[in-house]
Order: structure tokens, then sequence, then C-alpha cells
């Protein structure tokens, strides 16, 4: 699955442009400030309908203009072609189109196209709070899990109504018990989900780690939001007085984390930076290849200021595992001659220059 067309309109400081990328990889390269950022962020919208630089959408929309619009032609595993495009006005509209049919959620925009990003942010899976990490679990086990939305959406139902439950006590005592044995019941089900997930992920994670960086002892656990020997019910019971004084529910999968730990100490206490851009890169990769065993398709990976941080070892290492993937990928950097060799010769290689808001392709491969 790739992007075979894109379509940019009055996104941040980007002219109007259609470009042809490469099945493979895609270089975007320019000065600082040329646009190379918001044209990830124009495919980032066309995948997820939101932004991954500001909460908002407001700001991505260029100055002066009342819309911005992403169209993108995705070509499926199956050979088909599928045609997705995001508009968002200053107004506040926003409109999601797959085939030509209004979309009724992002997650089908999701599922259309698995975008992986990998973006100086990224180190907030490593150092951020536990949320971040569960979204990073919940995008894989998504992906992989047919089963897993609905669970889901069962385990939003069920919190909403407890935690409802503990601030204002309006509900009677059997009706929320029934409440509670849904919760327990979703739970243990998202928690089998992530546990098959983690399990998998595993091991194509400390492979693809080891071809990238020697990282002698670095574990990855998983933690599911309560007692590991414990049923969910008997540790809602006891922290029934607890909860209610806090208002809401302190145990369950909405607690879930992921654990990184090198030795005795946690991972992003004792990583240098490029260390770290590496271990989250190693995760996300390792992520892309379960996607693609799932046969969902494959991700399309969004890497942004790849040589940052890197030596040139790490960025060779690095373009190499990116390449072994079979993905589609776009990577910005400055310095284009940094990212210009090392490819091999049948992997179809587009090189962009991105230059006060134009993108002209300067190189592709395959001609
Ligand atoms: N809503 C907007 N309308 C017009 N221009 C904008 C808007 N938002 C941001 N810009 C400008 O768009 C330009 C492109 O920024 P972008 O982050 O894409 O650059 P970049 O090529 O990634 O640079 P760097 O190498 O520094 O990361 C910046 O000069 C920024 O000031
Ligand atoms: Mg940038």
């Amino acid at each position: 699955m790739s992007l075979s067309r894109v379509t940019v309109t009055a996104v941040r400081n980007l002219h109007p442009v259609t470009i042809s990328p490469s099945p493979r990889i895609n270089i975007l390269h320019g000065a600082n400030g040329s646009g190379k950022t918001s044209l990830l962020e124009a495919i980032h919208l066309l995948g997820l309908a939101r932004s991954f630089r500001s909460a908002r959408l407001l700001p991505v929309i260029q100055y002066e203009q009342p819309v911005c619009t992403v169209f993108g032609q995705v070509q499926l595993a199956d050979g088909r072609l599928s045609s997705l495009g995001v508009s968002r006005e200053r107004q506040g509209e926003f409109q999601i189109r797959i085939d030509g049919q209004n979309a009724r959620s992002a997650a089908q925009l999701a599922e259309t196209l698995p975008l992986q990003l990998i973006n100086p942010d990224s180190f907030r899976l490593l150092e951020g709070a536990p949320k971040i990490r569960r979204q990073f679990l919940d995008w894989g086990v998504f992906h992989v899990e047919p089963r897993f939305m609905s669970a889901w959406q069962r385990l939003q139902k069920a919190l909403r109504q407890r935690n409802s439950w503990l601030r204002h006590g309006t509900l009677d005592a059997a009706s929320q018990a029934a409440w509670d044995r849904e919760l327990c019941l979703a739970s243990d089900e998202i928690d089998t989900y992530r546990r098959a997930y983690i399990q998998a992920l595993k091991p194509v994670f400390e492979k693809t780690l080891s071809e990238l960086v020697e990282l002698e002892g670095l574990t990855l656990s998983y933690y599911r939001g309560w007692d590991k020997d414990r049923e969910l019910q008997e540790v809602l019971a006891t922290s029934l007085p607890r909860d209610q004084q806090m208002g809401h529910t302190q145990s369950g999968p909405q607690r879930a984390d992921l654990r990184l730990r090198l030795g005795a100490h946690n991972a992003a206490d004792i990583l240098s930076r490029g260390q770290q851009k590496l271990v989250v890169c190693a995760l996300r990769i390792a992520q892309g290849h379960l996607v693609e065993k799932a046969k969902r398709g494959q991700c399309i990976y969004l890497v942004d200021d790849l040589p940052s941080e890197l030596d040139e070892h790490h960025r060779r290492a690095l373009c190499r595992l990116l390449e072994d993937l079979n993905c589609q990928v776009f990577i910005t950097c400055v310095d284009h001659e940094l990212l210009r060799e090392g490819w091999r010769t049948e992997t179809p290689v587009a090189m962009f220059h991105v230059e006060h808001g134009s993108i002209t392709q300067t190189h592709d491969h395959q001609e």
C-alpha cells in the first residue's frame, strides 16, 4: 500500500502542488523553513485527520486561506486504487471523503492509510506520560486485531458510567454491578489483545534494535493497568473507597503502560539522545513488520529530519532497515548529500527539493 499521488492545497507555506511519490523511498530536502515538515504534516492529515504539530488544525491552514485540502490516491495491497480527501475550513468544517463518499470517522482513514511518524517529538514515547505509550500500543493492536475497536468502545462506555457513578452516585447498586461486569469483560478482552500483541512485537523489536544499535539488556515489558495476579473485579472492589474519593477509576486497561528498561534503570533516564531515537525507530519499524504480517497492507513511514542526532553508521543502519521494510517512506533532511547514497540499486528513490513552499522533483530512480 502506498500513495501514488498527493495533492496539497493551502497547508502552511506550501504552494498548491501535486506530487507522484515513489512507492518506496522519498527524500524531501531543503533549507530550514522551506516546507518539508509541512508536506509530512499534509500526509499525516490525510491518514489521521489531525496534525502532529498543533493540537488544533487552524494553524495548519495557510494564512488568508479559507480552507486547506489534501487528496491522495492510494494503491492498495491488492492493487486497487482508493482515493482519500480531507479538508478543513477555517470556520471549523471538517470533511473526510473516501472513494467519493463522506466518511463516518477518522478511524476509517487510519484503516486505509496506516501511518508511522518518527520525528523529534518521538522521544516522548520513552520519556513522556503512559498515555503516549498506550497510544503506540493500541495503534498496533488496532491494525492487527479487528475485534479490538469494539472492545475498546465498550470499555470507554462502561468507564464513563462508573466514573459518573463514583462522582454522583446516581445509579442503583444492581445496575452499577452490571456495568462493572461489562467493564471487567471488556478489560479482560483488551488485555488479551494487548498481551498477544506485545508477545508478537517483542522478538521483532529485539531483532530490529540489534540491527540498529548495540544496547545489551534493553527490555520491553507490558503492564496491564492492574495487579497481574488479581482479577480486576477484586481490585475494583478493594479500591472503591479510593476511587470514590478521587472521582475516577484507578485501575484497569486505561492505566496500562509499556516499560522500557536497561538493567535496573528506566531507559529514558540513561540513554543518549541518539540511542533514544534508535530505540523509538526500532519500536516503530517493528510495528510496521507486524502490520505487514497481519496482511492489512503496509504502513507509510514519515521520518522527519532523519539524520539529526545520528552518526553516519547509525544513519545508514536506519536507512537500511527502512528500505528492508518494503514500505513507502517519506524522509526529510536539510542536506540531501547525507541520504543520496547507500540505497540498493533496485530500490526506487525519488528526491524532491523543497524551496520557499515549492516542491520540485529532482531525481526519480525509476526513470
Ligand atoms: N499557517 C501558515 N501559513 C503560512 N505559512 C506558515 C503557516 N504555518 C507555518 N508557516 C511557515 O511555513 C514554513 C515551513 O515550515 P516547515 O516546518 O514545513 O519547514 P521545514 O522545511 O520543515 O524546516 P526545518 O528544516 O527547519 O524543519 C515556515 O517558514 C513557517 O513559518
Ligand atoms: Mg522541519
